[in-house]
């Protein structure tokens, strides 16, 4: 199969007309997308409780929905007005199914308004934490405090109830801060369950899950592993498997999969493009080459030379992410074709990106380059994508299940271009060792300070700017390295992480000493936006 083909395939994948029929026995929410930003926090709530759950858009089909036999159906927010013409909204024969559905904000709005209560401008926006009263007689807050702090973002509110509808939760400004319909199943949240800020939002999901939809829990990890395995066994047989190993979280867990599956009928390609961390190409093949505990094949090619050739003068970002991404394809084609025919091609596409390719809209601010990109003329029948169903927290939990080294299965994310797009201008086998050892201290230095698991990601980059400083009695000319850290939850927004001073220091400390070339040190105070994450 060649790239369109596959192309097609992974786009049919995205808009979720295909799913797979695996999970069609297993129990499950779905959560309808009405355009908010917390569509994907909601499913991983959901999926805390032990329940699997689906994004599905708003516009899903009330058939598709049916054949679908959810459990229970979340509306999510939204930042529209229900009673606007244009706005997104579902069938009114959604909530006729007889499945239970919780409505959170937008998504109350929206079930007041199909069942003929009104929706209006509010006369006092809730934004951020609020204090609510609700009420623990109902199903919805068994167990919750009466009086419990929630997080609340909206300019609408229900003014009056629908028919069969009573308050189940209020605020002094907001009537309707929580309603339930207890004999249609209908249950609605002007609030936001599934943010953190609402202190009690798990236990409100789970109570959902559970007491309403009567959810058992068969969303285990153990068993998606197990059952993952069999599965791909099933369906590969005896035939050859071909998987691009970068190293990351999701390309090793794929791969630890399919060997536990299918043994040497797996051959993993690890390029080595000389443009990864410090020691990371010899901490990848002690994992998974011929020392390591997996039964495969193993190949590393170190291709270093090459990309430092093909980048040679070249300062512009876009392409160099261009020249990185297609030397990339072809040294694994290259590898590929010496192995021959091959029956699949493993990807490690994760459920976000499944999800981001059905319901997506975004434009494109850099061309995101994943190793394991698609090779043109790799000759192969089938996709595997053993981990399409995870979300990234869940692929690190099945990587534990599987006995993965905790250093790789913790692993913050690593741009495919790797440090290419952390040495802003050109890129020299020079200023990739000054940007090894510099991003070695940080990590080693943020690390010691406990603060590596609070961080979402950090690093250091090399900036093109070089500087007058002095060391000891003399001159010196040297780069500025720029250090990084961020806090996000979803990478498309962040703020900046506050590392302590102290630690900063002594992290400059150390790089000035140890690290030739480097005579200053400087700490990157942006969020996203205006920056992006990465450098270039
Ligand atoms: P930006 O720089 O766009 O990064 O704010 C957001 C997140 O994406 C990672 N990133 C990449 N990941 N291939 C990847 O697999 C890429 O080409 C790429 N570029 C950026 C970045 O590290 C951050 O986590």
């Amino acid at each position: 199969m060649a790239l369109k083909a596959v192309q097609r395939q992974t786009e049919a994948v995205g808009k979720m007309d295909i799913r797979e029929e695996k999970t069609m026995s297993q129990e499950k929410v779905i959560v309808l997308d009405f355009g908010g930003q917390y569509n994907q926090l909601i499913a991983r709530r959901v999926r805390e409780c032990h329940v699997y759950c689906e994004v599905y858009p708003h516009s899903v089909s009330v058939e598709e929905i049916r054949q679908l036999q959810p459990k229970g159906i979340i509306f999510t927010g939204g930042p529209n007005s229900a009673y606007l013409e244009d706005s997104p909204i579902c069938s009114k024969e959604v909530l006729e199914l007889g499945v239970p559905v919780l409505g959170i904000c937008y998504g109350a709005q929206v079930i007041a308004h199909l069942l003929g209560g009104s929706v209006k401008t509010a006369p006092t926006s809730e934004y951020g934490k609020t204090d609510v009263h609700v009420d623990p007689a109902s199903m919805l807050f068994d167990g919750v405090h009466a009086d419990t702090v929630c997080w609340m973002s909206h300019t609408d509110y229900i003014e009056t109830l629908p028919q069969g509808f009573s308050i189940i939760g209020h605020t002094p400004v907001c009537p309707v801060a929580a309603m339930e319909n207890t004999q249609q199943k209908l249950y609605a949240t002007q609030f936001h369950p599934e943010v953190m800020h609402t202190v009690e939002g798990q236990r409100m999901l789970s109570n959902f899950v559970y007491n309403i939809c009567g959810c058992t829990g068969d969303w285990k990890m153990d068993s998606f592993v197990d059952k993952t395995i069999r599965e791909i066994r099933e369906k590969v047989g005896d035939g050859k498997v071909l998987c691009a190993l970068s190293g990351g979280v999701d390309s090793s867990v794929a791969a630890v999969i399919l060997s536990k599956a299918v043994g040497r009928q797996l051959t993993c390609v690890f390029v080595d493009h000389g443009l990864l961390r410090k020691n990371e190409g010899d901490e990848v093949e002690a994992v998974f080459g011929p020392q390591g505990p997996y039964d495969l094949n193993f190949i590393r090619v170190n291709a270093q030379e090459r990309f430092y050739q093909k980048l040679s003068g070249v300062t512009e970002p876009e392409t160099k992410r261009k020249i990185i991404g297609e030397e990339f394809i072809r040294v694994f084609e290259e590898e590929a074709k010496k192995i021959g025919v091959v029956d699949y091609l493993v990807q490690g596409t994760i459920y976000p990106d499944v999800i981001e390719s059905g319901l997506g809209k975004s434009a494109t601010i850099k061309s995101h380059h994943n190793v394991g990109g698609l090779p043109d003329f790799v000759d192969f029948k089938e996709i595997v994508e053993p981990l399409r169903l995870l979300f990234k927290d869940e692929v690190r939990q099945a990587g534990r299940e599987l006995g993965i080294p905790e250093y790789l299965v913790s692993r913050q994310p690593f741009p495919g271009p790797g440090l290419g797009i952390r040495i802003i201008g050109e890129v020299t086998a020079e200023k990739v060792k000054i940007v090894q050892d510099a991003d070695a201290i940080y990590r080693e230095e943020i690390a010691n300070a406990g603060l590596d698991q609070s961080v979402s990601q950090y690093f250091a980059a090399l900036t093109n700017m070089r500087s007058v400083g002095v060391m000891g009695d003399g001159r010196t000319y040297d780069y500025a390295v720029a250090l990084r850290a961020v806090t996000t939850t979803d990478f498309m927004t962040a703020e900046c992480a506050e590392i302590p001073f102290g630690v900063l220091q002594r992290v400059m400390n150390r790089i000035v000493n140890e690290v030739k070339g480097v005579n200053r040190v400087v700490y990157d105070l942006s969020s996203k936006p205006p920056g992006t994450i990465e450098f270039e």
